[in-house]
């Protein structure tokens, strides 16, 4: 939904403020829409500026416009309050401090996401070009078979770790696009993956003669992975982007989407370490005594294992959670109204 001055002026009337703040709502109102309009590339500060009025006194709809507390659907009473259960149940004001003084670090801990990530792709295409031949198709289905790790680390690893921070990096843009670039990150990690797996089936089939299909344990472990990433997709794009979704379902699907995807990013990565052991040993590189290929197998295990790791601290840091827009709260208001 597109925000202008008057309808968001509109909206932003049939709203009270809880905590006695009633007293100069209208100057106060004014001064949104001023923001809003004379500084429409200064959204940040005007983001800011309501999210200190919220911490203070959650916006929240008319309660007579709503009718009797007896009448109205659990989401709709849970969504009232949009401050953080968390932050709520340890004093908000004092927590929303504490939250900022936490995000100064969020700048290096990114970098060192990114770093990780750009290191562990350039290690995955020198072992490729350097020691395994570099890349084929059908034609030659040993070298089809390096697509494989590359294609699969990329996808669901790099691409899907990114895509489960883009709330936390990108907290400062609308929901909505937060919500259609994480589906898109996603989606093109399941289309990479998929790539991925057809050229390890193919190196297993092509060959000659051909070798035999899902019986290693690695193998077992990253379909899996597959598959439930493929679900997770599936369902999060019903529950969060088809239109009409009821918002109370959408709410209590969001803690089980959330636990899920970040059980299939430890699935993967599990996948991912298995794979590469298993490369090595399957390949006769001569592991022992250290060599130059076996310490670079290593070395990217341990860069894989280190960047899942930082993402899931990321993601699971209740400091850096994305705290809801104004915006975000009138898109929610007129779901409610639906
Ligand atoms: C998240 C990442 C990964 C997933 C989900 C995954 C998934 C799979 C699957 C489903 C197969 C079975 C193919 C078949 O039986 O024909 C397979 C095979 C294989 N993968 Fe991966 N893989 C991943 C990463 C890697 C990596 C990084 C390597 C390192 C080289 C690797 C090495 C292998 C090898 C050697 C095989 C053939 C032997 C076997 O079937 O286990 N994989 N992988």
């Amino acid at each position: 939904m597109s925000v202008t001055p008057s309808s968001f002026a509109a909206d932003a009337r049939s709203y009270t403020f809880r905590s006695g703040q009633k007293k100069g709502q209208d100057s106060i109102l004014v001064l949104y829409v001023q923001q809003f309009e004379l500084h429409k590339d200064r959204r940040l500060r005007f983001a800011q500026f309501a999210r200190n009025l919220t911490a203070v006194g959650t916006t929240r709809r008319s309660a007579a416009a709503r009718g009797p507390l007896s009448q109205r659907t659990r989401g709709e009473k849970g969504s009232q309050n949009l401050i953080p259960k968390k932050e709520k149940r340890k004093g908000g004001e004092m927590n929303r401090l504490a939250n900022e003084s936490e995000m100064k670090w969020m700048p290096l801990l990114y970098g060192v996401t990114a770093g990780l990530s750009t290191l562990v792709v350039v290690f995955m295409l020198v072992w490729t070009f350097h020691f395994r031949g570099g890349f084929a198709w059908q034609d030659f289905p040993a070298i089809q078979f390096n697509w494989h790790p590359v294609l699969m680390v990329v996808s669901l690893i790099v691409l899907y770790g990114h895509g489960i921070l883009v709330y936390r990096l990108l907290r400062n843009e609308p929901k909505k696009k937060l919500k259609l670039l994480h589906a898109i990150m996603m989606i093109t990690a399941l289309l990479l993956a998929s790539v991925g797996l057809k050229a390890v089936f193919d190196s297993h089939n092509l060959a000659e003669p051909p070798i035999d299909n899902l019986y290693t344990l690695h193998s077992w472990v990253g379909l899996a992975a597959v598959i439930c990433f493929a679900l997770q997709w599936l369902f999060g794009f019903v529950a969060f982007l088809f239109p009409g979704v009821r918002h109370s379902l959408r709410s209590s699907y969001m803690p089980l989407h959330v636990f899920g995807g970040l059980m299939i990013f430890g699935l993967a990565t599990t996948a991912a370490l298995m794979g590469l052991l298993e490369k090595a040993i399957f390949s006769r590189v001569s592991y022992a005594p250290l060599t130059a290929e076996g310490i670079l197998i290593n070395s990217t295990g341990i860069a894989i294992a280190s960047l899942s790791l930082l993402i899931v601290y990321i993601a699971t840091r209740w400091q850096y959670k994305r705290q809801p827009l104004p915006e975000d709260e009138l898109l929610l208001a007129d779901q409610l109204a639906e």
